[in-house]
């Protein structure tokens, strides 16, 4: 195992009905003006912002609202946020919503402290200052209730980029697993996949002797299987929901990466995807990691066969491993079909004549010097090849 440092700040308040104690939690994390942001209007439809407005009012804490954050969150409500928050003297940014509405509130809460253009952020300048942010979460996936990432569209290119600072993690998160009854079944299935992802990217590692975050991984890539069918059959299961909530948390927050080299290739490969063709982040990932561990798996066939015996279940084969490293890339592929996301980029609406610049972006995009992965070191031929296993 490496060295590391580990300092996972935020206050995790789970359970139902908790979304009506945000105002205290502003309260005790030094909000007195407040910026809520939200989504596309599902808090308005399930009667979640009310709610959250009744509590900061019982606090009296006063607020400004702005709304319309779309998946892939763009750079443009950015600008407007960071120009209201300003103008209202905003001291805490509130996101009610999923990744995209934490992410855009994130970037919100650099920029409302910053002189320059909050981009900076996006093209590799950390973040080391940011106003306050709370969160009340109503999807499992992107785990940026616990993260210090950002992930940003800009319209101009549509470039998407990841902005990173410890000054991002949330103070609080409330996470109540009712709140993600309402989300179809498409968005849940997504969610789950984008954890599964999070969680991949750390297992395939090339540092030695991390027993510990390996069996982590494997215990949360077990909950998800595990857990995943029930909410896909009745989404009204209120503890599976809980269970992959809160996998989801302990999937991205990185207590499962400390000491260990991580991947990030297959996250790369998909954020051109998501960028271009604006689909959801989780549906992209699909397509990609099966085809990613195709590519990468004879770097380390052990690794991979392990991932099979101990997590799909699969038998050892020990004259061929291989087999059995294969085997589990199948049982992926089938798992991830069972919950209804694409295998292709067919199924994705993505297109094999952008395969060349996707790749080039990929490889040469936001300061990176034609390479990406941690675990394997891919170049544009490559990410051209492991695109073309997608078709
Ligand atoms: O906008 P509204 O109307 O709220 O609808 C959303 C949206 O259409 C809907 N939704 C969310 N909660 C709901 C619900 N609908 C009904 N009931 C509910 N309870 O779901 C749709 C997707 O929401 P979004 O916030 O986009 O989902 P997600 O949490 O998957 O976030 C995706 C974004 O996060 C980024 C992705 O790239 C993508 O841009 N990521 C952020 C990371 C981070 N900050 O650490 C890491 C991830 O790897 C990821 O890249
Ligand atoms: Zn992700």
């Amino acid at each position: 195992m490496e060295n590391f440092t580990f300092y996972s700040p935020t206050y995790f308040v789970f359970g139902k009905e908790e979304e009506n104690n945000t105002g205290k939690y502003v309260k005790r994390f030094g909000g007195s003006r407040v910026l809520i942001h939200y989504g596309g209007g599902s808090v308005v439809r399930s009667g979640l912002l009310d709610r959250v407005k009744a509590s900061l009012e019982a606090e009296g804490i006063s607020y400004v609202e702005l709304g319309g954050v779309r998946p892939n969150p763009r750079s443009g409500l950015v600008y407007e946020g960071i120009e209201l928050s300003r103008k209202e003297k905003v001291d805490f940014v509130l996101a009610v919503g999923g990744g995209s509405t934490i992410d855009s509130s994130k970037a919100i809460a650099a920029g409302t402290l910053y002189d320059g253009d909050f981009w900076d952020f996006y093209q590799g300048k950390d973040v080391e200052k940011a106003l306050p942010i709370g969160t009340v979460l109503t999807i499992a996936a992107a785990g940026s209730e616990g993260s210090p990432d950002s992930v940003i569209t800009k319209e101009e290119g549509m470039l998407k980029r990841g902005g990173h600072g410890e000054a991002l993690r949330p103070s609080f998160s409330i996470l109540n697993p009712a709140l993600t009854q309402t989300l179809p079944a498409w968005q849940t299935a997504c969610g789950v996949t984008d954890i599964m992802a999070h969680l991949f990217e750390r297992y395939f590692t090339n540092t030695e002797d991390v027993e510990v975050t390996d069996r982590m991984i494997e215990g949360l890539l077990c909950t998800m299987i595990h857990e995943a069918p029930k909410v896909m059959e009745n989404p009204d299961d209120y503890q599976a929901r809980a269970n992959i909530m809160w996998a989801g948390m302990l999937a991205h927050n990185n207590c499962c990466g400390v000491g260990r080299g991580q991947d990030w290739a297959s996250h790369d490969m998909e954020h051109e995807l998501s960028a271009i063709y604006d689909c959801a982040h989780g549906a992209g990932l699909a397509v990609v990691f099966p085809a990613w561990m195709t590519y990468t798996m004879q770097h380390d066939v052990k690794r991979f066969a392990q991932l099979a015996v101990r997590v799909w279940g699969c038998s050892m084969d020990f004259a061929h491993p291989e087999v059995t490293a294969k085997a589990g890339i199948e049982a992926l592929r089938r798992f991830l079909k069972s919950i209804g996301m694409p295998g292709n980029f067919e199924e994705l609406g993505a297109k094999e004549e952008d395969i060349e610049r996707m790749a080039h972006t990929a490889c040469y995009g936001n300061g990176r010097e034609g390479h990406i992965g941690g675990f394997v070191s891919l170049d544009e031929e490559d990410l051209k090849a492991i695109y073309r296993l997608m078709l």
